[in-house]
């Protein structure tokens, strides 16, 4: 059998490092890896657009800055195919199909749906596209037949649900759909990286992301005004690693090198988090080794993201040839639905 991903992410604002620690950088790992036979990297409008009616313009801005973002973090439009859900028909046909497999308790009790409609106070105003967003994603990862769904760990409600569907298909209708398994990050930390306010989630409502365009000024500012422990007030004071964002964030970004290079009284990260722990390693340190460690990171994005910038109309034109492939590929994946439903009536 073809090993595919199938992946993506909404254009509602420009990626940042909780999504390049919680999903890009093993999709670049594993597009790089060469063990698989398609990759698909989807820019999410369709599904950005169901609580985003209003605001056609913000979801069409951040086409161009999730592209940007994606070659910037390594995705290479060589190995992998870069393309635009709503370009997609199959997408939407499939999902009305879909739509008839699941009930509407089940997707009531999908917490992801939940945990949404709590933070945008839907109340009794929850569009129906954003109720059905899941079976959608599921139209999305079935259409391209992915084994593969490398994702953020938010999402695995989304692709617990998609298996129930296409378990539910194939049961009906007959083996047709591919059943996908979730691809998380390795390292726990990355799962979840908080906001710089040490908040659970980093979120652009929230104004705690450091982005993987902003400058190296802008991150330096952002890393210098973290949250830290609130009891760690003297630098002698013994200092508590528990969700303070700053270790959080060493978790996720540091290597031992960084140590040699800008740090040499440490050998390693808990070496460094020991003595924080006894007192004595003030936060101002901390935070200007994070800051190093994350410039060191981010660096050759920005500076990849800021060459294509350069190339956008070439950035576009690779993204238009995606959109067309993607559409073939999900156009195959069809015929053969159509043909499992029996509603393949000319063929
Ligand atoms: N729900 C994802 C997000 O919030 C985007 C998405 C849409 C997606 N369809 C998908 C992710 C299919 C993986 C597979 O960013």
């Amino acid at each position: 059998m073809k090993q595919i991903i199938l992946t993506g992410d909404r254009p509602t604002g420009c990626l940042h490092v909780g999504h390049y620690v919680g999903s890009l950088k093993q999709r670049v790992e594993l597009q790089n890896a060469g063990k698989y036979d398609e990759i698909y990297i989807m820019i999410a409008d369709a599904q950005a657009l169901t609580d985003n009616a209003e605001h056609p313009e913000r979801v069409r801005h951040n086409i161009r800055e999730v592209a940007l973002d994606y070659v910037g973090s390594g995705i290479d439009p060589e190995k992998s195919v870069i393309f635009i859900q709503s370009t997609v028909p199959e997408l939407h046909e499939l999902t009305v199909y879909y739509m008839n497999l699941v009930t509407v308790a089940r997707v009531q009790r999908n917490p992801t749906v939940k945990a949404e409609a709590a933070q945008k106070n839907f109340e009794t105003r929850m569009p129906v596209g954003f109720f059905c967003y899941p079976i959608s994603q599921a139209a999305d990862i079935t259409a391209f037949q992915a084994t593969a769904v490398p994702v953020g760990e938010d999402q695995t409600p989304m692709l617990e649900q998609c298996r129930e569907i296409v378990a539910r298909f194939n049961a009906i209708y007959g083996e047709t759909l591919v059943m996908p398994e979730i691809v998380l990050a390795t390292n726990k930390v990355c799962l979840r990286l908080p906001g710089i306010d040490g908040k659970a989630k980093m979120s652009k409502s929230l104004g705690n992301c450091i982005y993987l365009s902003d400058e190296s000024d802008v991150v330096r500012e952002k890393v210098m005004s973290m949250f830290t422990d609130p009891k760690h007030i003297r630098v002698s004071d013994p200092g508590s690693l528990e969700g303070n964002p700053v270790f959080l964030y060493l978790d996720a970004f540091c290597k031992d090198e960084y140590f040699v290079e800008f740090l040499p009284e440490y050998a390693t990260l808990d070496e460094m988090k020991a003595h924080y722990q006894r007192g004595g390693l003030g936060d101002v340190k901390v935070k200007k080794f994070l800051n190093q460690v994350l410039q060191e990171e981010l660096a050759p994005i920005r500076k990849r993201r800021k060459q294509w910038e350069q190339r956008e109309a070439d950035l576009m034109e690779i993204v238009r040839q995606g959109c067309a492939r993607a559409h073939e590929k999900a156009a195959e994946t069809l015929s053969l639905v159509r043909h499992a439903m029996q509603i393949d009536y000319f063929s």
